[in-house]
């Protein structure tokens, strides 16, 4: 095998990750060598100053406008493939889970499950790109204290199924961009799905995500693998920059330095971090609280992920919050990569759970 042989077979087994977030674009690329995934190169770029704003807030740019920066990403990034896989924003996407009736064969099951999901769905179905999954029932030894024996023989009669449902506006709004970059994309996936895999660990029986990006923050219960419930709470990182900002009369810009600076002790006049989180908090929790209500289940585990979960000091607070374990995700932990690369990975790694989420199915893949 010559030399060009080796590099164009290496080539080929790249993939890459593409998030394309409300603040800024995302791009992990991934390479499989004997069955593991290896960090070839990642890169992310504020989509603010793209669409006259700052880096750090949330934007509403064109696809064309997207395109552009993502093409200035993946040079300056020195990506090398173009076979990507894509996340879909959870704001663009609908995921409703619902009772249905149990059948026994898997063949009836997709059946019912198909001709019922029209119901749930508020648009006309041929607009929508539509898929499901069976939310898994609990272990029969976890039922067994928490409901009677009637209540597990009644569950046989019904299904949990999550409905999820994407625009085909948003798809083709996104095949744009992405062929306009130059690459070429397999599937695209909401950008849940791509979290969970890059920062859920199976032992997590479970547990709530909260991803917190800059205009909003995400939470999901995770159940075994699956997303049993999520939400989304129109706070985000961005609000302790504007807070920052006002209360200690700095540009945006310097109020950004300023938050990553001091992240949870930044406070008095300059606008409490705090403040911010313990809205975010408070909502989690509530919602946390009635899933474990309604469920009969205790959530054991937060994952803190986006990049609000890069604040210094933040899982503290959170647990001081939810009295449960909390954990900053790590996804790059799941990719091989130098050792002096691995302090830096670690304190960025929440801002690209999504994007190596998206690298690692791509991988599957190869
Ligand atoms: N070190 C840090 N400390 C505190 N906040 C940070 C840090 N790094 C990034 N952030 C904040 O995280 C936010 C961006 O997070 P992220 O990249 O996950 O958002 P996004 O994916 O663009 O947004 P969304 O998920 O809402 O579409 C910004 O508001 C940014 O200021
Ligand atoms: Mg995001």
């Amino acid at each position: 095998m010559s030399f060009l042989d080796s590099f164009f077979k290496k080539e080929e087994k790249s993939v890459l990750g593409v998030d394309i977030g409300s603040s800024s674009l995302k791009v992990v690329q991934l390479r499989k060598e004997k069955g593991q995934a290896v960090l070839e190169t990642y890169g992310e770029l504020a989509l603010g100053p793209y669409g006259g704003s700052e880096v750090g807030q949330a934007t509403n740019l064109s696809p064309e406008q997207i395109t552009e920066t993502l093409k200035d990403l993946l040079r300056e990034a020195k990506v090398t493939t173009k076979n990507c896989g894509v996340s879909i924003p959870f704001a663009r996407s609908l995921l409703t889970l619902v009772t249905l009736p149990y059948r026994k064969d898997p063949v009836e099951q997709k059946t019912v499950i198909n001709l019922e999901a029209r119901k749930y769905i508020p648009v006309p179905v041929n607009e929508v790109q539509l898929d499901w999954f069976i939310v898994p029932e609990a272990e029969p030894a976890q039922f067994a204290e928490a409901e009677s024996e009637n209540t597990v023989a009644a569950k046989k009669d019904t299904v949990d199924v999550l409905l999820v449902a994407v625009h085909n506006d948003e798809l083709s709004s996104l095949q744009k961009i992405v062929a306009g970059a130059g690459l070429t994309a397999s599937f695209y996936e909401i950008e849940i799905f791509s979290t969970i895999r890059a920062v859920i660990e199976e032992q997590m029986k479970t547990a709530m995500v909260i991803d917190v990006g800059a205009a909003s923050t995400k939470t999901y219960i995770i159940e075994h693998g699956v997303v049993a419930l999520s939400h989304s709470i129109s706070v985000g990182s961005q609000d302790i920059t504007r807070a920052i900002s006002v209360s200690g009369n700095v540009s945006i810009a310097q109020a950004e330095a300023m938050k990553k600076e001091e992240g949870m002790s930044g406070a008095g006049a300059l606008g409490s971090p705090e403040l911010v989180f313990s809205r975010i908090f408070s909502e989690a929790r509530r919602v946390l609280m009635q899933y474990e209500t309604a469920h009969k289940k205790s959530v054991t585990s937060i994952v803190l992920t986006g990049g609000g979960g890069i604040t210094k000091e933040l899982n503290t607070y959170a647990k001081s919050i939810f009295s449960i374990d909390v954990r900053v995700a790590d996804p790059f932990v799941k990719t091989g990569a130098p050792a002096f690369m691995r302090p830096v990975l670690e304190e960025i790694g929440p801002e690209f759970a999504v994007a190596v989420g998206l690298a690692l199915r791509k991988l599957e893949e190869v």
